[in-house]
C-alpha cells in the first residue's frame, strides 16, 4: 500500500509500506476512504509545527471502513462507516483525571506525534473509532472531526440560544464553528478581509458578515444595542484578533482562543475584571464525537458546503501547491484514497 509521508520540514513523499497488522485484540484495521488536510499538516510540512517529530505520516481528519477487528472488538463489525478519533491520552495525568484528555500532559495526536491517516490501511484502536450513519456520504463524514472542533469552542464558549456570537476569520473553522453556533441558536456575527469569505458566511446563515476594519469595534457594539456580544471566537488567531475580542465582548462575556501564534497581545486587567469576562483556550476536543456524529446523522449542518477541492491521495503535491498559492476560494481541500 502507498503512504502519504513527511520525512523532514518541506519533504513530502509516496512511500511503499506494508500493509500493517492488528496486534492486539482491541484493534481494528480500516481501509481510509477520505481525508482531510488541515491548516496543521501545513505547519508539520513547513516545520512551522511545536509539536510534531518526523518522520510521520500525516492526516488527523478521515474516515474509513472497518475491514478487519480484533477479536475483543464487539462494538464494530466489518463494512461498518467509521471516523477516527485522533488522540491519544494517558488517563493519569491531572487534565485526564478532570475529564479533560485533549490537554493531556502525555497527548499524542495521530498525524502530529505518531503516524495518522494519509495512507490507505491503517490500524488503531476500538475506542478511538466512531461509527456513522450508513446513509451518510464520505464527503460528508470527512467533516465531522473539524466540526468537533466547532463542538468544542462553542462549548468552552458556553455558546447559548440568542447570545450574540462574534466569530473572527471565515476560513474552514470560522466557517464550522458558525454552523455550530447556528445550531445552538445564537445570533452570529462574522468578520474577515476578504469579501468572498464574508459572502461565504452569509449563504451559511451568518445574521451579520462584516468587512474587519478600524471601526469593527464600533459596528459590532450598534448591532449589540451597545451591549457588545456575548462570546467572541477567535478563528483568525492574530495577536491583533486576539486584542480586538476582549475588547468587544459583553460584561460577563467570554473570548474563545484557539490559535498557536506565540507572539505577545496586549490586554488590559481592568476590562477583564470590570466585566468578569472569561478568557478560555479551545483545543481539539472533549468527548465531541458522539454529539457530532448525532448532529450529522440527523442532517442539521451543511458540512459539504465547506469542501472546494478534491484529489486522488497520489496527487498530495498538487494539493499542498494549492493550498500554498492562498487563494480566497480555497477552503477544506480533501484527499480520496
Ligand atoms: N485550537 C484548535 O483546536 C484548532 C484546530 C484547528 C485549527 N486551529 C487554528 O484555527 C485557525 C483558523 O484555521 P483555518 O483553517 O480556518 O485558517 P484560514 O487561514 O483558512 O482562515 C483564517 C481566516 O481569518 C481571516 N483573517 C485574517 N486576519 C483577519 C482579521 N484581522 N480579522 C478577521 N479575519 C481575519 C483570513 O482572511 C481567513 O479567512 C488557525 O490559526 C489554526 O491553527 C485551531
Ligand atoms: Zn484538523
Ligand atoms: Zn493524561
Amino acid at each position: 500500500m502507498k503512504a502519504v509521508l513527511i520525512s523532514n520540514p518541506g519533504n513530502i513523499e509516496l512511500v511503499e509500506r506494508d500493509i500493517p497488522e492488528i496486534k492486539s485484540r482491541d484493534e481494528v484495521l480500516l481501509k481510509v476512504r477520505l481525508a482531510g488536510i488541515c491548516g496543521s499538516d501545513m505547519h508539520i510540512y513547513h516545520g512551522t509545527s511545536p509539536v510534531a517529530t518526523y518522520p510521520r505520516i500525516i492526516g488527523h481528519e478521515f474516515v474509513g471502513e472497518v475491514v478487519e477487528k480484533g477479536k475483543e472488538v464487539k462494538n464494530l463489525k466489518i463494512g461498518d462507516k467509521v471516523v477516527v478519533e485522533p488522540i491519544i491520552y494517558c488517563g493519569k495525568c491531572y487534565p485526564c483525571r478532570k475529564g479533560r484528555p485533549n490537554v493531556c500532559e502525555n497527548l499524542k495526536v495521530m498525524g502530529v506525534h505518531v503516524d495518522g491517516g494519509f495512507q490507505e490501511y491503517v490500524v488503531v484502536k476500538d475506542a478511538n473509532v466512531h461509527k456513522f450513519a450508513d446513509y451518510l456520504s464520505w464527503e460528508e463524514a470527512v467533516m465531522i472531526e473539524p466540526f468537533t472542533i466547532a463542538a468544542q469552542a462553542t462549548w468552552r464558549g458556553g455558546v447559548e440560544k440568542d447570545d450574540f456570537v462574534l466569530i473572527i476569520g471565515a476560513g474552514p473553522i470560522g466557517l464550522t464553528i458558525l454552523q455550530y453556533a447556528k445550531y445552538k441558536g445564537a445570533i452570529c456575527i462574522v468578520s474577515d478581509i476578504v469579501d468572498f469569505r464574508l459572502e461565504k458566511a452569509l449563504e451559511l446563515g451568518a445574521d451579520y458578515a462584516i468587512k474587519a476594519s478600524e471601526n469593527i469595534e464600533k459596528e459590532i457594539r450598534k448591532i449589540t444595542g451597545g451591549m457588545g456580544v456575548n462570546i467572541a471566537i477567535d478563528a483568525a488567531c492574530t495577536p491583533k484578533t486576539f486584542e480586538m475580542a476582549v475588547n468587544v465582548v459583553s460584561q460577563a462575556g467570554r473570548v474563545v482562543v484557539l490559535g498557536f501564534d506565540t507572539s505577545p497581545s496586549s490586554i488590559p486587567q481592568f476590562n477583564i475584571t470590570k466585566g468578569e469576562l472569561t478568557i478560555c483556550g479551545s483545543r481539539l476536543q472533549t468527548n465531541k464525537f458522539k454529539e457530532v456524529i448525532d448532529v450529522f446523522n440527523k442532517r442539521k449542518l451543511n458540512p459539504t458546503a465547506l469542501i472546494s477541492h478534491k484529489f486522488h491521495f497520489t496527487e498530495i503535491k498538487e494539493a499542498i501547491n494549492l493550498l500554498e498559492e492562498g487563494n480566497q476560494n480555497v477552503f477544506k481541500v480533501i484527499l480520496e484514497f
